[in-house]
């Protein structure tokens, strides 16, 4: 028989074991379309079978800036979640604050050096050690299209240079239906002007102008173009784009209604959850003149320094799933994204997927493969913002010359 106090001892003892092996985990994603949302289930699906409890903390808003916004206050209160969905530079920001983990020695274990892309572990540390775990590498310079609306129009095969592509939209106009499903928020606009940038100008002048932020570039005539380019689109958009999410679009593309979006390949998310076939109700090819090129977009969780055994333990057994073969080809299935660990079997994705896949290595040989400003991987937080606000400005405005326009844009480029 167990004396009253060998018992508590035991059961205490218990308690402190239970706490060390399981802990709940606080994950804030803004993961919340049909297809976003089956996507995340599986982490958390993984979680729990690991004997982890999962809290939701999800805030709806595309492209993440809300979820932005709600972050930051919580860690300026001390209180923030286990994870969060932070990328490209951002993580850098948020790890000279000093509030991340250090996820090294989940890292070590689990050789993540040797299973990453080097340009993507290198966005993922910080002074050399790693601060976040990626979960995918999405490819933002997609076209999706509805096939039989194109059939409709006449319109014979996807547009490859951005000739075609007003060619194929007349034609849809002249059927009566939308040529471009938009949604006007300013990084939707911002994602149909960097594949213009990219279409017109090739991966050189992307990397001048977007990236390096260089007022020769900026000023070209290449920009000019591509602003021209970019109001052209948007004269193929219907009068209720402004303010619209980016599923909502989508959904405009599936029910026949428009014709073409250009969106990442989260838009093939949707389609999938809606019981879509790829190559059959909808249609993926680059986005016009950029077959050669990739903008890519890493999704990542970033993991905050928190007191609790449990909770540290969970953080670890968080960051070892995401990494993990299991989570990685579920995930990227349900989300249209591509698995970021390295040698993982394509076997089951689809051929958008599998075009993907291939691309990114292929444009990575040839200069091609760059960053997506409109999704966070490319520069700061405080320029991002600003350059983000003058395109929209100048889509919002057709008063706005594309003289003015350039120079706002050179302007906001400057923000430090
Ligand atoms: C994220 C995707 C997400 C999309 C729409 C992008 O910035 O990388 O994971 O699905 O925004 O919310």
């Amino acid at each position: 028989m167990f004396k009253v106090s060998q018992l508590a001892a035991a059961v205490a003892m218990v308690v402190t074991a239970a706490a060390v092996q399981a802990g709940e985990v606080e994950v804030l994603h803004y993961w919340t379309s049909g297809g976003e949302a089956k996507s995340v289930a599986e982490l958390k699906k993984i979680m729990q079978a690991k004997g982890h409890v999962w809290k939701d903390f999800a805030v709806a808003g595309g492209g993440g800036d809300n979820a932005a916004t709600v972050l930051k206050s919580r860690v300026v209160s001390g209180n923030p979640p286990a994870a969060a969905q932070i990328k490209g530079p951002a993580i850098q920001e948020w790890a000279a604050e000093g509030v991340l983990a250090n996820l090294d020695a989940t890292a070590k274990a689990e050789k993540w050096d040797s299973l990453l892309p080097k340009v993507v572990a290198d966005v993922m540390k910080y002074k050399g050690n790693y601060v976040a775990a990626p979960v995918n590498v999405h490819r933002v310079n997609w076209m999706w299209a509805n096939a039989a609306v194109l059939k409709k129009a006449g319109v014979a095969g996807m547009p490859k240079t951005w000739d075609e592509f007003f060619a194929a939209a007349d034609k849809v106009k002249a059927a009566g239906l939308i040529p471009v499903a938009h949604g006007g928020q300013n990084w939707q606009d911002f994602t149909t002007f960097e594949s213009v940038v990219l279409g017109v100008g090739g991966a050189k002048f992307y990397n001048d102008a977007l990236i390096k932020l260089d007022a020769k570039a900026l000023g070209s005539d290449t920009m000019k173009k591509s602003l021209e380019t970019f109001r052209k689109v948007k004269s193929y958009t219907d009068a209720a784009a402004p303010g619209r999410d980016w599923n909502l679009a989508t959904a405009m593309v599936m029910q026949e209604k428009a014709a073409f979006q250009f969106m990442g390949d989260w838009a093939k998310g949707e389609f999938l959850a809606a019981g879509k076939a790829p190559g059959k109700d909808f249609l993926c090819a680059a986005a016009p003149g950029t077959a050669n090129a990739y903008t890519f977009n890493v999704d990542s969780f970033a993991m905050f320094k928190l007191k609790d055994a449990g909770a540290q333990k969970a953080q670890g057994d968080l960051a070892a799933s995401i990494m993990g073969t299991e989570f990685q080809e579920v995930f990227n299935l349900n989300k249209g994204s591509i698995p970021v660990r390295l040698n993982m079997s394509m076997a089951k994705f689809d051929d958008c997927a599998k075009t993907s896949s291939k691309d990114f290595v292929d444009t990575a040989k040839t200069g091609g493969l760059v960053p997506s400003v409109a999704h966070g991987m490319a520069i700061k937080p405080a320029a991002e913002g600003a350059i983000k606000d003058a395109v929209s400005q100048f889509w919002n405005d057709d008063k706005i010359s594309v003289a003015d326009g350039m120079k706002n844009i050179a302007k906001a480029a400057a923000t430090k």
